[in-house]
């Protein structure tokens, strides 16, 4: 029987649940006669580069990692087939397309299907490939749940879970100083991650970026809470990355590499700042809860949709179902075009039952 190969690749920022995604796949597709399931290291630069860095994947070497952060295959944001650095010596750098030799490289080493693992910016890599005929598969993966045609991304839950265990915290110390606390949590885009955890964790002020604030609006709202008499002097805000103030931007804070987006911090002590102007008289702290949300274990119910996801990825190669991206709708495992799932972001409707929820338990979004 002929052996049929896949490759495997995990893109992008890492994210919880990499490795039970990879365990799943590898565990379904090789309980079958005649597959063999490869990762290209590093995303598709383990491909291109020389030496090439192809690892094969059995179900010794994904034993026991579901429980494990990161990815056993390595991930990375730079290179790729689209965007392929080439250092001259004058130090300047050209960026290449590399696309069309990695398909062919795909098929002149006998890939039936490629799968791909990442987020939006990920997924549209894919879909670019497979327009120029690869025949890729995408899972659905980050931790801000901003893809699109997908009930959830693997990942968020537990970036929700860190980030509310973070707001329990930091209550605590903002209850004891009479401080107003703030935490800034990922989100560039979408404040997913910001309003689960402002409702899970009880926050006062919710900050996301699909809500622009007015700070005047805040300011009222802390005084209403500070003056009320029910003796609660102190507050804790949750302020997504790319929260902004009306008629704003988002905090950038450095831009590492031409072709990579921007990096976004700052939203969390720009809000202090901003409410101090006011003439804000309580002391104010901010933490910036950064890559602890994508490192380590990922909670169990990501376990679960990692196992689901990966599964769903070897079903979909076996049907053929190339182009398309596993994922979940109304609860149902489901395959969607991956030009569907990366038309638009998936961002918080600011007239969702779930924002009304918050609410309706007085949390102020600053409008
Ligand atoms: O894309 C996911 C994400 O977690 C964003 O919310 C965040 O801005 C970004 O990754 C930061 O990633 P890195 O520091 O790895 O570029």
């Amino acid at each position: 029987m002929k052996t049929k190969k896949i490759l495997v690749a995990t893109s992008g920022g890492d994210c919880p649940g990499l490795n039970a995604v990879l365990r799943a796949f590898v565990k379904r597709a090789t309980a079958e006669a005649g597959w063999e399931v490869w990762a290209s290291l590093q995303s598709f630069n383990g491909l291109l580069g020389t030496p090439r860095r192809l690892r094969k994947l059995d179900r010794q070497c994904v034993s026991g990692i579901h429980v494990k952060g990161g990815t056993l295959i390595g991930t990375t944001k730079e290179s790729g087939p689209f965007n392929w650095p080439v250092h001259n010596p004058d130090g300047t750098i050209v960026y290449l397309d590399r696309s069309d030799e990695m398909v062919a490289l795909c098929g002149e080493l006998g890939f039936e299907a490629v799968v791909n693992i990442g987020g939006d910016g990920s997924q549209k890599m894919s879909l670019r490939l497979f327009e120029k005929g690869l025949p890729v598969i995408g899972i659905p993966k980050t931790i801000d749940n901003d893809l699109d045609a997908t009930d959830v991304t693997f990942g968020f839950q537990t970036a929700v879970d860190i980030a509310t265990e973070a707001l329990d915290r930091l209550v605590s110390t903002a209850e004891s100083h009479n401080r107003i606390q703030i935490l800034e949590v990922m989100g560039k885009h979408s404040g997913w991650i910001a309003l689960h955890a402002a409702i899970a964790g009880g926050a006062e002020i919710c900050l996301i970026p699909e809500i622009p604030y007015d700070i005047a609006c805040i300011r009222k709202f802390l005084d209403r809470r500070f003056d009320n008499g029910n003796g609660k002097c102190f507050a804790v805000a949750i302020v997504a990355e790319g929260a902004m103030p009306q008629g704003g931007a988002p905090c950038v804070s450095a831009q590492t590499h031409a072709n990579i987006s921007a990096k976004l911090t700052g939203a969390a002590e720009r809000f202090a700042s901003e409410l101090k102007r006011t003439g804000e008289t309580a002391s104010i702290r901010s933490t910036i809860l950064g890559h602890v949300q994508r490192g380590g274990t990922p909670a169990a119910y990501d376990r679960i949709l990692s196992a689901q996801y990966g599964v769903k990825a070897f079903e979909m190669v076996k049907a053929g179902e190339f182009g398309r991206m596993a994922a979940l709708q109304n609860g149902r495992l489901s395959s969607v075009p991956l030009a569907e799932a990366t038309r638009q972001l998936k961002r918080v409707d600011p007239r969702s039952d779930l924002v009304n929820v918050a609410r309706s338990i007085n949390i102020c979004f600053g409008d």
